[in-house]
């Protein structure tokens, strides 16, 4: 895979092209902080913006990409079903709200954001309606396990081409990214950067000094190497930047093992098994 700009893209398994950079927008909840931040990062290169129905910020980005007047078909989109609107008629009410809020006809890509036991096959059968539907392009998951893929994959009758996951040195999570790999299917890391609990590592700090970049930066150029799509948020302009600054250096085979050597299993968000039995995030 080549990794040379923040605007390349890679293909999905359902002949759709996805950006192979992202820019995160949880927390971002203001219209002037997201009108600020979006612009910096527009014209920093990114095109794939991240939210959620649970960020309750879609109202915001829209209104943004409208005041920016930025071209629908560069952009590519990702919104998620929450937890507590999961189920068939449930999932395809709400996701009309998203694309209110987002001011938009279609998403580039719709996640169910969580694993829930009790619609898990009700909301993945929506996703496939909102996808022949022409309101959907591509549709995917987040925080699925192998177990979660391989039980969806009993009904399913199609897969999802992207899962979304806590994936960073200190959650390496090489065995799911594998399975991902072995079924078509795009890993994207979310806190690719481990919310900044990965920004300390003298390892890593190393192995940047020798490549003049940041512990932050080779994180993210780390996760690019082995075909991971990550989703950094910042609402720094310096960071929103610096970020994007990791199409221009390479690690060595070594650096990745080193870098890979770190992992703790260390969540800074839930676990998946925990919110699919319970049916919400704790
Ligand atoms: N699917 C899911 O369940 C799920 C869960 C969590 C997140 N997400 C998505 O993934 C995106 C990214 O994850 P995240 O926001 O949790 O974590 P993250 O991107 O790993 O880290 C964001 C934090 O790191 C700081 N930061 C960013 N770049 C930096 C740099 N170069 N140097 C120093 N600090 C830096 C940010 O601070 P400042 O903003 O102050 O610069 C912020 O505090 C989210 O925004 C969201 O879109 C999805």
């Amino acid at each position: 895979m080549t990794l040379s700009s923040i605007t390349e893209t890679r293909p999905l398994a359902d002949g759709h092209q996805i950006p192979k950079f992202g820019f995160g927008t949880y927390l971002l909840s203001d219209q002037a902080t997201m009108d600020a931040t979006i612009k910096t990062a527009w014209d920093a290169g990114y095109r794939l913006f991240d939210t959620a129905m649970l960020y309750r910020n879609e109202d915001l980005l829209g209104n943004t990409l409208q005041t920016l007047t930025l071209p629908r078909p560069d952009l590519y989109l990702t919104s998620k079903v929450a937890e507590v609107v999961q189920g068939y008629d449930e999932t395809l009410k709400a996701v009309e709200g998203s694309l209110k809020r987002l001011q938009t006809d279609y998403l580039d890509l719709l996640l169910i954001h969580w694993p829930v036991r009790e619609h898990f096959f009700d909301t993945w059968r929506a996703m496939e309606q909102l996808k022949a539907d022409g309101k959907v392009r591509s549709i995917g998951v987040s925080n699925y396990t192998v177990a979660h893929l391989e039980l969806l994959a009993t009904q399913a009758k199609e897969m999802p081409v992207v899962n979304q996951v806590e994936y960073h040195p200190y959650l390496n999570q090489q065995a799911l990214l594998d399975y991902d790999t072995a079924n078509h299917i795009v890993t994207e890391a979310w806190s690719p950067l481990g919310r900044r609990a990965v920004l300390g590592d003298p390892m890593i700090k190393k192995i940047g000094e020798h490549h003049q970049k940041s512990v932050a930066q080779v994180i993210l150029r780390w996760e690019l190497q082995h075909g991971i799509l990550p989703i950094p948020k910042s609402q720094h302009a310096e960071r929103i930047v610096e970020n994007a600054q990791v199409f221009d250096f390479e690690l060595t085979d070594d650096e990745l093992s080193m870098i890979d050597l770190l992992n703790k299993n260390q969540r800074t968000g839930n676990e998946p098994e925990i919110v699919y039995e319970t049916g919400k995030q704790y």
